[in-house]
């Protein structure tokens, strides 16, 4: 039977993959608590739902910075796509841009920034590692902007590897022919051979462990595309990118591969949100000015109509968008961004809104938290 929900598609990839690219994408850090609690968080939130609200003209799109999505579903940046499947990113960027919405590639893509650029017809961003060495970071920053990427996702979250333990095990390498072709040199191929992971070695090679909010300036000062932070669960934080000039914040734990134990995004995000709008309202700015995202666990529509209740503007979907790639390439991508879009057109709609800034005007009104988090 072909897959109906996105559980489905992963049972499906876990049979298609070899084992060391399905433990790489499915696992997390340590005792990958985050990695289940990212999911779990959201069955301790219930939905109190209104009804009688005429919910015939239903629509999913929105936007974000100005860029038109078809839902508020974008691709999180996930690393090594050709793992999955032949195509790797390019299968991505079609499947993405036949669904309406936006492809974050990863700097650790297998398939060339500009090449992938060319294929996704609509808004693409680029999410960004901070190297030590600078000028190949600006280059990558220059090269996105040159080739049409819209916003810039840095990531501030894993400057020091998680230990993924899945990797240690299967001793984590790119399959023969695969390279990072982002990167130029030394710095496009994985760590060595005999690494415990050949990924552990090349981030600990390569990442700036003194990565810090005047990074985020420097970075802010050089592009005109939004900044987007990508890793913030704190409100603390939230405020600090609205002041080193961000264009928004995309809370995340990194799908549990980073700190384990640390907090399920769902349950990180009224703090940032409300941090956030705060802020802006201090500095007397609109709040449309800067955007929250969330990544994490997201499986189900209910887990979409949650995060945008809860003062998202928008979700992403990392591993989910794997399985797809792995299970039917393109077809795959596709079919699970579609299977994700119905299934919150109905949660939105039987929640009582037709689109989502109504549910997020309907915000707390329609979510209860028995017991806190
Ligand atoms: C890449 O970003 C990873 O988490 O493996």
């Amino acid at each position: 039977m072909d897959p109906i929900n996105l559980f489905d598609y992963e049972s499906a990839a876990r049979d298609k993959l070899p084992q060391m690219a399905f433990d790489y994408y499915a696992g997390g850090s340590d005792d990958e608590i985050t990695l289940r609690d990212n999911r779990e968080a959201y069955s301790r939130i219930t939905l109190r739902y209104r009804v009688l609200r005429d919910i015939s003209g239903r629509d999913l799109s929105t936007s974000i910075f100005g860029q038109e999505v078809s839902m508020p579903i974008l691709v999180a940046p996930t690393a090594f796509h050709r793992l999955a499947c032949e195509e790797g990113e390019l299968a991505t960027a079609r499947g993405a841009d036949r669904t309406g919405t936006i492809l974050i590639l990863s700097t650790l893509s297998t398939t060339a920034m500009e090449e992938v650029r060319a294929v996704a017809g609509g808004p693409a961003w680029f999410q960004l590692y901070f190297y030590r060495d600078r000028e190949a970071t600006a280059d990558l920053v220059r090269r996105a902007e040159a080739a049409g990427y819209t916003a810039i996702v840095l990531t501030v979250d894993a400057q020091l590897w998680g230990v993924r333990e899945r990797d240690v095990r299967n001793r984590f390498q790119l399959l023969e022919g695969l390279s990072m072709p982002n990167l130029r040199g030394d710095m496009s191929r994985l760590g060595a051979a005999d690494a415990d992971s050949g990924l552990a070695a090349y981030v600990a090679e390569m990442f700036d462990p003194e990565l810090s909010w005047e990074h985020v300036e420097w970075l802010a000062s050089l592009t005109d595309l939004p900044v987007l932070i990508k890793g913030v669960v704190h409100a603390a934080d939230a405020c600090l990118a609205i002041e080193h000039g961000a264009a928004g914040v995309i809370v995340s734990n990194h799908g549990g591969r980073q700190l384990d134990t640390s907090v399920a995004t769902i349950s990180a995000l009224p703090e940032v949100t409300e941090a956030a709008r705060e802020a802006l309202a201090r500095d007397s700015r609109e709040s449309a000015e800067f955007s929250v995202l969330l990544d994490g666990g997201i499986r189900r529509g209910t887990d979409v109509v949650k995060a945008l209740a809860m003062g998202a503007d928008a979700v992403c979907v990392g591993r989910p968008i794997l399985w797809g790639l792995a299970v039917d390439g393109e077809d795959g991508v596709v079919r699970v961004l579609e299977l994700l879009r119905a299934e919150t057109d109905t949660a939105m709609g039987l929640c009582g809104a037709t689109s989502p800034h109504e549910l997020r005007e309907m915000g707390p009104d329609l979510i209860v938290r028995p017991g806190g988090f």
